[in-house]
């Protein structure tokens, strides 16, 4: 799959969500509640954007990540190997604009390694859950 190469628009994950939530009138507080004085409004407040907010995305649950392809928040890449690629060379990320990434540094993984990697995401594939759960719901 292409790198993104600015096409798509940048997502700064929860800043902008925490904004769309705290202004949103459907939420706890908001004129639309029935319970603006109650535990969940309350707990809006703690909710506080900060610089580190900016291009943070909840980390998903790795299991029967081999089925759920595409990978990460703007689906951007269509198979593990490129994920891994990703971990490996740090090449083509999405940048996080002027809050440049540091925590993660490229890992320069062998290919042995690699291949190990791919075989212990492969193995978090319990068939019979996805049997039982069906398939995903359909994006309109
Ligand atoms: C070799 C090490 C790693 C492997 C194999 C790995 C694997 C993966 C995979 C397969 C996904 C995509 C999940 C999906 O879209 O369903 C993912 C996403 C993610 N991983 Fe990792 N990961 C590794 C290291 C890390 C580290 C060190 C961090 C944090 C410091 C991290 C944080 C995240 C986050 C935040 C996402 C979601 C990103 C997004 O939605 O754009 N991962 N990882």
């Amino acid at each position: 799959m292409p790198p993104l190469a600015g096409k798509e628009p940048f997502d700064a994950g929860r800043h902008t969500g925490l904004a769309e939530l705290l202004a949103d009138p459907f939420n706890a507080a908001g004129a639309l509640s029935d319970d603006r004085q109650g535990e969940r409004a309350a707990e809006l407040a703690r909710l506080v954007r900060t610089n580190e907010s900016w291009g943070q995305f909840k980390t998903p649950s790795l299991r029967n990540v081999a089925a759920s392809a595409p990978y990460m928040h703007q689906g951007q890449y269509a198979t593990l190997a490129r994920v891994l690629e990703h971990y490996s060379t740090m090449k083509d990320a999405v940048g996080g604009g002027h809050h440049g990434e540091t925590v993660l540094k490229p890992l320069e993984l062998t290919p042995a390694e690699i291949d190990d990697l791919a075989a212990f995401l492969g193995s978090l594939t319990d068939e019979g859950a996805l049997e039982r759960l069906g398939p995903p719901p359909r994006t309109p």
